[in-house]
């Protein structure tokens, strides 16, 4: 099969004319599935992005003709440019770019006696270029089509970094701060870089009971809600907003107590 067969005739110059369409990557499981889902209840339809084709064929099966799977690995950037060709090739402009998808999350434990700047690397190439290379691609397309939102999923542990997981919350870090100056280099453009720092939310990548935990699909009612208003960045979670600032604010050896309390 084609990889990204799944794009398939379904994608036509009515979608490409189309406000309503909204790229998610990251689409196979936890929050990309349930914004995917989200989206296409609200209308729109949406191009869902990840590498498991199994899981984004089952997504299609039940969202229908509204929901375009591709598969892509959007850690090598000549994936990300030939997904990209096609839909261009089929006419195609996302509006809403929800470049979401991102590895480790809380899953990743670093371990204290074997640095591993392999981890880094890897991490880094999904999470910050694997979403940089989308806003290269689509920069001037998006542009000449009216414009477009890109909207990066980050987290909270953008603004506090526990233990054992200095590369994804570099890389969370990282790509926040990149959104962050986007959106002034790109002010008065038609093109908006948003930034959303979610707090713990219960899916595959979530390790842990953590309280104040969203499902997943409350999760995606926010973000959608969060794109239509062009917001330049949402934390969604008030707690740990709070709580973050808090623990990186504390000296250390207070920051480990309690952290070990939990
Ligand atoms: N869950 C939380 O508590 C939490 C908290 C804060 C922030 N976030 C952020 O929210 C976003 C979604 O997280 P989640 O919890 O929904 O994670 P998840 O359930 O693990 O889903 C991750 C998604 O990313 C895709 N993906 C991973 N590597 C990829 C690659 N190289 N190319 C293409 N797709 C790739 C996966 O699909 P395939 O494996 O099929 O490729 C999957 O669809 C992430 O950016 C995460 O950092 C999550």
């Amino acid at each position: 099969m084609f990889r990204s067969t799944l794009i398939s005739a379904k994608l036509n110059k009515t979608i490409m004319k189309s406000k309503n369409l909204a790229l998610i990557t990251g689409a196979s499981s936890g929050i990309g599935e349930a914004l995917s889902r989200e989206m296409v209840q609200r209308g729109w339809s949406v191009i869902g992005i990840a590498r498991s084709q199994g899981k984004l064929a089952a997504i299609q099966k039940e969202l229908g003709d509204a929901f375009m799977p591709v598969v892509c690995d959007i850690s090598q950037k000549s994936e990300v440019e030939r997904a990209s060709k096609e839909m261009l090739k089929k006419e195609v402009c996302p509006t809403h770019f929800f470049l979401n998808a991102a590895i480790a999350g809380e899953k990743v434990i670093e371990n204290p006696q074997a640095f591993d700047l392999s981890m880094h690397e890897k991490i880094m190439a999904v999470n910050y270029f694997g979403v940089l290379s989308f806003v290269e691609f689509w920069e001037k397309h998006a542009m000449n089509n009216g414009g477009a939102n890109f909207i990066v999923t980050s987290s909270i542990n953008a603004i506090f970094a526990p233990p054992t997981g200095s590369a994804y919350c570099a890389s969370k870090a990282a790509i926040s701060k990149a959104f962050e100056s986007l959106s002034l280099t790109y002010f008065g453009t038609n093109l908006k870089f948003s930034t959303i720092y979610c707090g713990p939310v219960a899916t595959e990548g979530l390790k842990g009971d953590l309280p104040f935990t969203w499902k997943s699909e409350k999760m995606a009612r926010y973000m959608a809600d969060f794109a239509i208003k062009e917001k330049s960045h949402g934390e969604p979670s008030l707690f740990y907003g709070v709580v973050c600032r808090f623990l990186r604010a504390l000296p250390y050896n207070w920051t480990m107590k309690i952290l070990k309390k939990l």
